[in-house]
This record gives structure tokens, sequence and C-alpha cells, in this order.
């Protein structure tokens, strides 16, 4: 069985403070839930949000990681720095980062290997873009970012995925649930092939893109998605714990 996992991806929102208030309106709406949760912050929000979310069942996560131990790289962060505050995930090769910061498969291997060595859960992003969806590149897209992302990687188990097409992103065009449930289990068949089947099995592979409390039931019931990562309806208590909650 895995376990499913819905997480918030603040994305570039929210000051420390601002994030500390949505944490503590979070927590007792979310304390019953069944699910894995964890939200991933802005880095300068971790310190503020590691003590508020103490001793509750939200885990804390991050946007990124820097793939060296340490040394002359302005403005990026370590693995250890993470750690030192209780980081237990991290978001690497999201969409806007492979568009807009330059991200590529093999800065993603790096960081992914990096976490891993430190004892973070990677939460590696995949997916296509409307162009490669109509012309029928979806699985080559997806074949060459599972292969060269995940490159070196020991235990499958200890990765999470999220497969987020990313036309569905902040557009308000979620994949149908047949349709993000069609592609995440060829991505499961193409990491059984690249791994093990049984490696395979054990992945959790998350739903990201338009994700709202509206369509999460349907989606989470689906037999291939294992969770979600949100992005708009995680900056709002309600919206975020209806979909921690989908089974309520
Ligand atoms: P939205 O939920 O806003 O579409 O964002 C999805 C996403 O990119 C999560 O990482």
């Amino acid at each position: 069985m895995r376990t499913p996992i819905i997480a918030g991806n603040w994305k570039m929102n929210n000051t420390a403070s601002e994030g500390v208030a949505l944490a503590n309106a979070l927590k007792p709406l979310v304390k019953n839930a069944d699910c894995e949760i964890a939200v991933c912050v802005p880095a300068i929000d971790i310190p503020a949000l590691s003590e508020a979310l103490k001793g509750s069942n939200i885990a804390l996560g991050a946007q990124n990681v820097h793939f060296a131990e340490k040394g002359a790289f302005t403005g990026e962060i370590s693995a250890n720095m993470l750690k030192e505050y209780g980081v237990k995930y991290v978001i690497i090769g999201h969409s806007e980062r492979r568009q807009y910061f330059g991200e590529t498969d093999e800065t993603v291997n790096k960081r992914t290997l990096t976490a891993l060595a430190a004892g973070l859960v990677p939460i590696v992003c995949v997916g296509e873009s409307l162009e490669e969806r109509e012309t029928g590149k979806t699985e080559s897209v997806l074949d060459k970012q599972l292969a060269d992302g995940l490159k070196g990687i020991e235990n499958l188990a200890d990765i999470v995925i999220a497969y987020e097409p990313v036309w569905a992103i902040g557009t308000g065009r979620t994949a149908t649930s047949e349709q993000a449930n069609e592609t995440i289990g060829y991505i499961r068949k193409k990491l059984g092939e690249l791994f093990c089947p049984k490696c395979a099995e054990k992945v959790r592979i998350q739903y990201g893109g338009s994700m709202n409390a509206g369509n999460c039931k349907d989606l989470m019931a689906m037999s291939e998605i294992d969770g979600g990562l949100i992005g708009g309806a995680s900056l709002k208590a309600n919206d975020f714990a209806a979909i921690v909650n989908y089974n309520k």
C-alpha cells in the first residue's frame, strides 16, 4: 500500500508571517487526516515554519536544493541548511524552474542524488507541455525526464514523483482524472523498465495542476494517483484542508 501524500507548493507566495498564519489556520483543519501532508515553502520562510509546524502532522518542504555540499554558489541553499530546520521534502525540477531558471534533467538528477544523500525526500517533477501533448510527444518527453532525471537512484521508494502536465498548472485546466491516471500509469510502467517492476509499485506518484477541492475526490479515487502537488489551492487553509481531507 502506498500512503497518499498531499503537498502544497506555495511557490513565491507568503512572507514568513503570512505563512505562519496560514499554517496555524491549517493545523486544526487537517489534524485527523489519513494521508501524509507537507507544505513546500519559500526558503526564507523555513525557520519560522519549522517552529510553527512543530508537533503537527504537517511536514516541512523546500522548493529547491543545490547539488553541492557547500561553496561559492551565491544565492543557493544546500541540503544541510534545509536539514538543520527539519525540512523533510524538497521539490526538484518543477516546470517553472525548468522554464525560467534553466533547470535541466541533468541538474534535476544532481539535485535529486544530493537530496537523497542528505536524507531529504525529493519530490521530482515531470510533465509535458501542451504542444508536446498535442503532437503526441508526451511519452517520449516523460521517458527522457525519468531516465535522465532519476539516473543512479538506488531505492526508488525514497523519492516521490509529481506528474504535472505544464498545460494544467495555474490554468484552471485540470487533466481529467482518466488522463492523469493513464499518464501516471505510463510513468509507473516506465519506472518498472528503468528500475524494477516491484520498485515502481512502491513509488508514490502525485498529480499536480489545478487540483482543488472540487476535483480532488475524483483524482484521488484513481488507482495510480497517490496524492497531489497543489499550487494555488494550497494558499487558503480551507481549500487545502478540503483536499487533504478528500476521503472524509
Ligand atoms: P496549481 O495548483 O496552481 O495549478 O499549481 C500546480 C503546481 O505547479 C504545483 O507544483
